[in-house]
């Protein structure tokens, strides 16, 4: 099998679909009731041919760059040997190989769903979408005026607009921890060992947390520009890349990836999406889209 570039990229568009898969069978397999832990069942056999190919397919395509990669070298080309799979593959190809996957099934999902609820929000919400387009067009005043470091030092209404989609479309169901002592949760006793689940999905819409919770409001998460305060939160419902030690290690690339593509597409589109959004999402394991995004851009003049 070729290695094709771009969305023909069949390899690459089997691993998405294995991912799509493989949490499908997480949630049957450990969030509805099931026998797998004792006897074989056809969801846990579907779930290992799942993981079998997704291992498959990346070990063909870290081959294949690395193929690729050897090549370039031999013809003189000047390769960086201190990338993260460079190294990970000197320390252990096999460990490159599951890192890569988890990174893959970690973020291929979630980073496209949220690009497409920032969309969304702001198709539905065009006032807001007309207040991003302004601080845009003065970080960004012609099409191709660039968005570096410096430039993207100084976007708060953009950021806001980030975090209030993740707040209306969470990525999942919320944080989950293992139990390592017994504890008391508002007077229950939880026995050590047992899974805990935050559920910051149903926080993220409390109304006595966020005041008119089911509207978009960017301005919510910005310094009130009379007394340049924050709204005070509790900061434990809102955890939308974990907490601690085992907290998203891809945050940073996905805030450079969001805010770089939507800053990009909003600057130079106007976005509206013109069907029935009322249930865009539904969650399994995590959330996955439950209608195709069929947003129309339009060009932007200037
Ligand atoms: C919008 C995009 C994303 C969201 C909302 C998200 C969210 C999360 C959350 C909530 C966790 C669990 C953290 C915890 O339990 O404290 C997590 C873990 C993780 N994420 Fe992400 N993530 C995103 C994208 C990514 C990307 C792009 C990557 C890879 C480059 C990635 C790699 C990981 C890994 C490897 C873990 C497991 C960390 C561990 O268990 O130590 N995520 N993510």
């Amino acid at each position: 099998m070729g290695l094709t570039s771009g969305i023909n990229n069949h390899d690459a568009l089997r691993l998405f679909e294995l991912i799509k898969l493989a949490f499908r069978y997480t949630f049957k397999l450990d969030f509805q009731p099931s026998m797998w832990k004792y006897i074989s069942t056809p969801t846990f056999r579907k779930m290992m041919s799942v993981l079998d190919e997704s291992l498959e397919v990346a070990q063909r395509l870290l081959k294949e760059t690395q193929d690729t990669l050897e090549k370039r070298r031999q013809a003189g080309e000047e390769i960086n040997s201190n990338s993260m799979l460079q190294r990970m593959m000197k320390v252990d190809p096999k460990l490159a190989t599951i890192m890569s996957l988890d990174t893959m099934f970690a973020g291929v999902d979630a980073t496209s769903n949220l690009l497409s609820a920032v969309l969304l929000c702001l198709a539905k919400n065009p006032e807001k979408q007309g207040k991003l387009r302004e601080e845009l067009l003065n970080i960004m005043p012609t099409k191709d005026s660039p968005l570096n470091e410096e430039t993207m030092k100084d976007m708060p209404y953009l950021r806001a607009v980030i975090k209030e989609a993740l707040r209306t479309y969470p990525n999942g169901l919320g944080n989950f921890r293992v139990c390592p002592t017994d504890v008391t949760l508002s007077g229950y006793n939880v026995p050590k060992g047992s899974i805990v689940v935050l559920g910051s999905n149903a926080l993220l819409q409390d109304n006595s947390l966020y005041s008119e919770a089911e509207k978009f409001l960017p301005e919510r998460w910005l310094r009130d520009p009379e007394t340049g305060k924050k709204t005070p939160f509790n900061a434990f419902s809102f955890l939308p890349f974990g907490f601690g030690p085992r907290m998203c290690i891809g945050k940073r690339l996905v805030d450079l990836e969001i805010e770089t593509s939507v800053a990009k597409l909003i600057r130079n589109f106007q976005v509206e999406f013109n069907y029935d959004a009322s249930r865009p999402f539904k969650t399994f394991f995590f959330m996955e889209p439950a209608i195709p995004f069929r947003f129309k851009f339009t060009d932007i003049e200037h």
